[in-house]
Order: C-alpha cells, then sequence, then structure tokens
C-alpha cells in the first residue's frame, strides 16, 4: 500500500515536471492556421516566431489578409460559390440559361469561365505531396505518391488539429456507429441510378490507386484520365489483353454476346478471393474489376467500343498495322471517356440549367497547364459508398449484395441489355449520413483512420481553402440539432470536425445528393483533371490525332446512350444516369432523419 502511493507520488511529480517543460517551450504557431488566402505558414529562427509568405499572391499583410486594389474591387463583385450554385440551378433562370445554351459566344464564355475560375483554385504544379509537410519538387517528379492540397497538421501541435478540439479523436467505432451505418436505404433525392454509380466507379478506380500495403499516401495511378481501366494498369496488362490483330482487344463469345475473356485465358492479375469459379473470373483492366458486375458490364461494353472504332479505322485507313489501330483506336476511347465524362456524368451531377460541355478549344490561348498530378484529399472526398444499394433488381431478381459481389456471370447470363437495363432503372442511395451499407463499412472505417494518418487539416480549414465560409457551429454544418449535438460532445469544437466526416454530416442543398464541400471541393479537381489532359491541348486537339475527320467526329458526339446502344445487339435498352420514375417532389431531406444517439454506455 505504502509502495503504491509513493509510485504514485513519484509519478505525479514527473508528470507535472514534463508538463512545466512542455509549457515552457512555444506552441508551433503554424498550428493555429495563421495564414489565409494560400498564403504559406513559415516558421521564424525564434522558437514561435513565423512568417506568412504571401508572395505572388492577390493579397498582402501579415497573414496575407488585405487584398489589393484591384482585387479588392473583383472581389467586391465576385459571388459567393453558394450564390453561383443558386443561379445555375434556379428553375426562375431557365429561360436565360436557354439563351446562353443556343447563343455559341455566350456559351464558350460561359464555360470557359467555369473552366478557368474552378481550374485556378488548385496549385498547378502540386506544392505538396504526402511524404513532407512542406513544398519538395517530389510533388510533381514522384509519381508513386499523390499530390496534396493542404499540407500536414504539423506534428508538434497540441491537438490533432492544431490548436483546435480535444488532445484525442473520437474512437472510430463510435463515430461508423453513430453517425454512419444503415438502418434504412436512403435514395439519392437527386433520383441518379446505380448505372451512374458503377459509371463513377469505373472511371475514377482509373486514376485513384492507393498502394494500400506500402501507405495511405502512396499511389501506383498514372495521375489522369489514361483509359488505364480498359486497357490495363501497364504495357504487360495491355498485351494480354491484345489481340495484336487488327487493333482490337480479345475477346470471346459466350451466351452469343461478346465479352472479355476468362481470367485463366488471359492471364492478367485480377484479385479474386479463393472460392470463385473459373467462369466467373475475367481478365479485366483493373485487378478490382472482379468486385461488382456493375464494373464488368463497363469493362465489357468499353472494350466492345474499342473493337468497333477499329473496325471504322480500318475502313477509313486499309494499309494501318495493328499498332498504328490499336493506338489511334485508345486515343479515340480516350476522347470518348472525357466527353462522355464531362456532357452525360458531370452534368447530371451538378444538374446544372447551363449545359456543360466538352469544348476544349475554348481554353486555347488562357493560360492553362496541361499537366495533373492526383491528390489525395480528392480520393477521399470521392469515397461514394453510400451510393451503393443493399440489393440489385435484375429483371425482377432481387440478388443480395453479398450474393452480387464477384458474380461478373450474372451479366453473361442476363446479358449486357437487360443488366443495362436494370440497373438504368433501380435509385442510388443518399450520399450522406447514416446510409453506409453493411460490406462497405470497413472502407469507412479505414478511409477516416488514413485520414488521420496523413494528418488531414480540418473540415474547415479545407472549405476555407476553397472559398466557402467555415461553418461557425455544429448546427449550422449539419442543418439540424440531434446529431450537431452529439458531434460537439465528440469533437468539442466545430473547427476540429475531421475532413471526410464533415463530408459526409454536412447538411444537403435541396433535392441535392452532396453538399456544398464536396460540389466545391470535387468540382475543381475534376475539371482539371478532365481538361489538362493531353489531348485536350492546341496540339492533340484535331482530326490528325484521331485518325481523320471521322474518328474526330466520334469523340466529338459521343454520348452515354451511344456507348451501350452501338455496343448491344438487338433494341437498345434504357440506358440512364437517372431513373425513370423519379420525380422532382419524391424528395427525402437530410433533415427528415429521425437520429437517436446511441445509449450512453456504450459510448
Ligand atoms: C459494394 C460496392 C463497393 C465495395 C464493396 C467497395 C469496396 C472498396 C474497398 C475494399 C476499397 C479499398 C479500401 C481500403 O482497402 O481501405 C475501396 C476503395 C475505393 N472505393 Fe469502393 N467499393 C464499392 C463501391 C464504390 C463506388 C460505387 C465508388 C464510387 C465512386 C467507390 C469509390 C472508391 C474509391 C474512390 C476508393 C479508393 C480507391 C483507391 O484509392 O485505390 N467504391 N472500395
Ligand atoms: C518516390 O517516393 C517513394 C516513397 O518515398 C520512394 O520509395 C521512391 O523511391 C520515390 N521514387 C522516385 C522515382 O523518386
Ligand atoms: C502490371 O500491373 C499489374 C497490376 O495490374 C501488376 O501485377 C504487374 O506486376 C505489373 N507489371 C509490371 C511489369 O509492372
Ligand atoms: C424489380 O424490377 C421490375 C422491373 O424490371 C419491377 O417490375 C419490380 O417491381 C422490381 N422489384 C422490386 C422489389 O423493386
Amino acid at each position: 500500500m505504502r509502495l503504491e502511493l509513493f509510485l504514485l507520488v513519484i509519478g505525479l511529480v514527473l508528470f507535472a515536471r514534463v508538463a512545466a517543460a512542455a509549457a515552457d517551450k512555444p506552441v508551433n504557431p503554424c498550428c493555429s492556421f495563421p495564414c489565409q488566402n494560400r498564403g504559406v505558414c513559415f516558421n521564424g529562427k525564434e522558437p514561435g516566431s513565423y512568417t506568412c509568405d504571401c508572395a505572388n499572391l492577390p493579397f498582402y499583410g501579415k497573414h496575407c489578409e488585405t487584398p489589393y486594389f484591384w482585387t479588392r474591387i473583383a472581389l467586391w463583385f465576385k459571388p459567393s460559390p453558394e450564390s453561383v450554385h443558386g443561379l445555375l440551378v434556379s428553375e426562375n433562370l431557365k429561360w436565360l440559361w436557354d439563351i446562353v445554351n443556343s447563343v455559341k459566344f455566350l456559351h464558350d464564355w460561359a464555360i470557359r469561365r467555369v473552366y478557368l475560375s474552378r481550374a485556378e483554385i488548385l496549385d498547378t504544379p502540386p506544392l505538396y505531396e504526402t511524404i513532407h509537410d512542406y513544398t519538395t519538387i517530389t510533388a510533381t517528379t514522384n509519381h508513386s505518391v499523390y499530390a496534396r492540397c493542404l499540407p500536414p497538421v504539423p506534428l508538434d501541435c497540441p491537438t490533432p488539429m492544431g490548436v483546435k478540439g480535444k488532445k484525442t479523436l473520437p474512437d472510430v467505432d463510435l463515430l461508423v456507429k453513430t453517425f454512419f451505418v444503415r438502418e434504412k436505404f436512403r435514395p439519392d433525392p437527386q433520383g441518379s441510378s446505380v448505372l451512374m454509380t458503377f459509371f463513377a466507379q469505373h472511371f475514377t478506380h482509373m486514376f485513384f490507386k492507393t498502394s494500400y500495403r506500402a501507405n495511405p499516401g502512396a499511389t501506383w495511378s498514372g495521375h489522369g484520365v489514361d483509359v488505364t481501366s480498359i486497357y490495363g494498369s501497364n504495357v504487360t496488362d495491355e498485351h494480354l489483353l491484345r489481340s495484336f490483330k487488327d487493333g482490337k482487344l480479345k475477346m470471346q463469345v459466350l451466351n452469343n454476346e461478346e465479352f472479355p475473356m476468362y481470367a485463366r485465358d488471359a492471364r492478367v492479375f485480377m484479385m479474386y478471393p479463393p472460392g470463385i469459379p473459373e467462369d466467373s473470373r475475367f481478365a479485366l483492366g483493373h485487378p478490382f474489376f472482379g468486385l461488382l458486375p456493375g464494373l464488368f458490364l463497363y469493362q465489357t461494353i468499353w472494350m466492345r467500343e474499342h473493337n468497333r472504332v477499329c473496325d471504322i479505322l480500318r475502313e477509313e485507313h486499309p494499309d494501318w498495322d495493328d499498332e498504328r489501330l490499336f493506338q489511334t483506336g485508345k486515343l479515340i476511347t480516350l476522347g470518348e471517356t472525357i466527353k462522355i465524362v464531362v456532357e452525360d456524368y458531370v452534368q447530371h451531377l451538378a444538374s446544372y440549367y447551363v449545359n456543360v460541355a466538352f469544348k476544349p478549344e475554348v481554353l486555347f490561348g488562357y493560360p492553362f497547364q496541361y499537366s495533373n498530378k492526383i491528390v489525395v484529399e480528392f480520393n477521399h472526398l470521392y469515397h461514394w459508398h453510400p451510393l451503393m444499394p443493399d440489393s440489385f433488381n435484375i429483371s425482377g431478381n432481387i440478388v443480395k449484395m453479398k450474393d452480387y459481389m464477384f458474380r461478373s456471370d450474372l451479366v453473361v447470363k442476363h446479358g449486357t441489355a437487360a443488366m443495362t437495363d436494370s440497373l438504368s432503372r433501380q435509385r442510388a442511395g443518399h450520399m450522406s449520413h447514416h446510409n453506409h451499407g453493411a460490406v462497405t463499412l470497413h472502407v469507412l472505417r479505414d478511409t477516416i483512420l488514413h485520414g488521420r494518418d496523413l494528418r488531414f487539416q480540418s473540415f474547415n480549414n479545407y472549405r476555407a481553402r476553397f472559398n466557402l465560409k467555415p461553418y461557425s457551429s455544429f448546427e449550422e454544418l449539419t442543418g439540424e440539432t440531434k446529431m450537431a449535438a452529439e458531434l460537439e460532445r465528440l469533437y468539442g469544437d466545430v473547427d476540429a470536425v475531421e475532413m471526410y466526416v464533415g463530408m459526409l454530416l454536412e447538411k444537403r442543398r435541396k433535392r441535392a445528393l452532396f453538399g456544398s464541400t464536396i460540389v466545391d471541393m470535387g468540382a475543381p479537381f475534376s475539371v482539371k483533371g478532365l481538361l489538362a489532359n493531353p489531348i485536350c491541348s492546341p496540339v492533340y486537339w484535331k482530326p490528325s490525332t484521331f485518325g481523320g475527320e471521322r474518328g474526330f467526329d466520334i469523340v466529338r458526339t459521343a454520348t452515354l446512350q451511344k456507348l451501350f446502344c452501338n455496343n448491344i445487339k438487338g433494341k437498345c435498352p434504357l440506358v440512364s444516369f437517372r431513373v425513370p420514375e423519379f420525380v422532382e417532389g419524391d424528395v427525402e431531406e437530410a433533415t427528415n432523419f429521425n437520429f437517436r444517439p446511441p445509449p450512453r454506455d456504450e459510448l
């Protein structure tokens, strides 16, 4: 007993000493993120001193807080992101957008503004990567690491978010349980179909490729739209997928339709769990694409499209060899991909009344850099797992998620037409709180933990970085009171909420799949990633790149509808990113959600 008391006293004395020593050392001033408007916080020689580097910014002052004269004037006229969004989706202004859409020079101007204003928010070239806490040339040169948008919270800060919030972040399992587990499927109020969600997954997995085994900041990405999702990640895989005849990819006929080869016949590295039968194992562009039949469907359709394009090119150029037909076909499918992403996919997600068009030529002569680096925060932002339903309805057959995974053979059995039709008719989930299905909960958990490993700055710091007003209270963030109270208990300070958690719990705009942060942070990365592709540059964007006028036209007129209909025999199925029966009034607002905090004894 005495010994214990003695040890306790010693312990207290030691603790007091350590605490006193810590108090002597001034807190790293960069922990409170004093520099505004993209100024760089830079520690001085004296402990506790710092400067904000505002060089080459349109702002000056100790914290880069004061705009120069012309910037002040420009800012005065500049509408907030919230009001720009309001204008673009306003039903009352539809007449105005109809005029803009139909008058070429007005439309070109509008599209150019969208492209340039989004892209200029980003640092190009990137300043930061995921290994160092400061600017390095590695950020540009090393393709095995993601770039990052904001540097990490310095290691020597008093709290994980700098100076705000508690000393430790909330337990991740508690967060998952309190805010994210799906009780009842909540559909996307924009009426997205699951055909859209598989498009998103198939498209983005060509550049979101984390080397999880190394660390969450490492990647094997090519850092842009490179159609590796169709052709394989490297030349070795590409060769395994090619037939080396007429430029085409190798395919096989199953159930009267053309499909990719079985993995045993084209020995591309694929990740299948043990026990998956050989007739469900296919050789695809990404080792992960056997996971879901929706991904297999896109892979199949794109491979057929490549071969269809090669036939057209061979008609135009009977003298071309296999290699030239293949390479030119690949440029065409790349162009089609960007065209469809901009005009079908982004247009759907944005729901703007202005036509979001793919017109690389409007940027010619304007300051725009044709280079891109994938940023790790963009990857996290794109974790859209709540979109996934709990089961799929294939022409009336209900297949539970766990019986759907790794079942590419379902596409062969039901056929691509029935599959496309069913996916177009089924609603995706709302990208929001309490909507992660069982099979994706572990991904969510990892995402939050990886964000901590990467020492992401707070949700509010990211809002500020993207010109959005940081939330001043938890209620303002969630738009209700119950989750807000629970969040406050866990984080202590609204400036300490983590990035991904904030993005999912943030209130939704009316009839919107996403909150403002996902949109206004995602759009710059997306616009930059699409328009900075080499094929959009003035040297590539011309008929000769695409095998002549006919090939260039395929790119310039591509649509999602045509992609499917040109490659499915017989009557074309419904091909749609929005479900047909969707009626605009059928909206479930996030605030109607009945949230019960978990019982106290579990906390
Ligand atoms: C049932 C469907 C899905 C399952 C089971 C699933 C599962 C996974 C898994 C296991 C990972 C790796 C994460 C880790 O190991 O920590 C992952 C990553 C990811 N998922 Fe999903 N996912 C699904 C659907 C989707 C959809 C529809 C999207 C839409 C965009 C999506 C976007 C992503 C992204 C962006 C990553 C990061 C990839 C990377 O960095 O390599 N996922 N998912
Ligand atoms: C890129 O960074 C990784 C991680 O630090 C390192 O292992 C690799 O050697 C670097 N590659 C190059 C080309 O510098
Ligand atoms: C090509 O990529 C696959 C993964 O898709 C990988 O397993 C293989 O080792 C890579 N090959 C080379 C030569 O890099
Ligand atoms: C499944 O889809 C069919 C149409 O293909 C529809 O008639 C049926 O009602 C759907 N079933 C469910 C449970 O949603």
